[in-house]
């Protein structure tokens, strides 16, 4: 049975679909059928992979058809790896799913074979807590949690973390927090280090060890259309994203 694992932080910019974007493309390149799925209006990971915004069957026919997220899966170019799409109607997912009864459940409920087809499933989350993330939220096994370096907002966290304790409640008890990972990490300032003494402080081995550097070759390769780990797959960002495709695979 493969893994389902949402990408997620209320916080905007902080590095989720960076994240799953290349921990999909390590997780293929590895040799495992892997899935990606957009569900931000914003359709970032989407066209990260050269792959068209708005096209359809997207992840919001998804969560608002009839349409199962294993038909909606496309090839995203390297081998192994398929994309279920975003579409900018996504942001009318949220005023949309909560007049539907039941409707947390909806992304779980269209996973249909995904779980014996993919190895690795990773649902890159909006920036909210809306109702896509929730279902995202509740279909997942494990939350992988970006925290950019540089600004700490350990507040914000810890109110993600209670959320997350909330769904674990009343929708997905099987939910696990796989970690949290420190990204934009740029060792020569000395805000990075504190943000990361103060995360490993307060979460301990909750932290992965893992720490994804800053690096222009990881801000660019969305505009190429490709992971950095295809775009550059020496430089620090796909060393980075390697090692934490191991650490994740490592932690089970
Ligand atoms: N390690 C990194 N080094 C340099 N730039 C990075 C790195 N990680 C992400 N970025 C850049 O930072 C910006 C935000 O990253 P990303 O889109 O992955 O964040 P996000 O959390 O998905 O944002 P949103 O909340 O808007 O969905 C992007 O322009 C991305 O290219
Ligand atoms: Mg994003």
């Amino acid at each position: 049975m493969g893994t389902v694992y949402a990408v997620a932080n209320q916080k905007g910019g902080v590095g989720k679909t960076t994240t799953a974007v290349n921990l999909a493309s390590c997780a293929a390149a590895a040799g495992n059928q892997t899935l990606l799925v957009d569900l931000d209006p914003q359709c970032n990971a989407t066209t990260a992979l050269g792959a068209a915004a708005d096209s359809h069957p997207s992840s919001y026919d998804c969560l608002t058809g009839d349409t199962s997220v294993a038909e909606a899966a496309r090839p995203a170019g390297p081998d192994n790896l398929w994309l279920v799409p975003a579409s900018r109607d996504l942001a009318g997912a949220a005023v949309e799913l909560p007049r539907i009864d039941g409707s947390e459940t909806r992304l779980r409920d269209r996973l249909g074979p995904v779980r014996e087809r993919f190895e690795a499933s990773l649902l890159d989350c909006p920036p909210s807590l809306g109702p896509v993330s929730v279902n995202a939220l509740t279909a997942a096994d494990r939350v992988i949690v970006p925290v950019q370096a540089e600004y700490l907002a350990l507040e914000g966290l810890v109110q993600f973390l209670e959320t997350l304790g909330l769904i674990r409640r009343e929708l997905n008890p099987r939910l696990e927090v796989a970690g949290l990972l420190i990204t934009m990490y740029d060792e020569r300032t000395r805000l990075a280090q504190d943000v990361e003494a103060e995360l490993r402080r307060h979460f301990g081995e909750m932290v992965f060890e893992t720490v994804i550097p800053r690096s222009v070759r990881v801000a660019e390769s969305p505009s190429y259309g490709l992971p950095v780990t295809e775009h550059a797959p020496s430089s620090r960002g796909a060393v980075a994203y390697r090692a934490l495709a191991t650490e994740l695979a490592a932690r089970g």
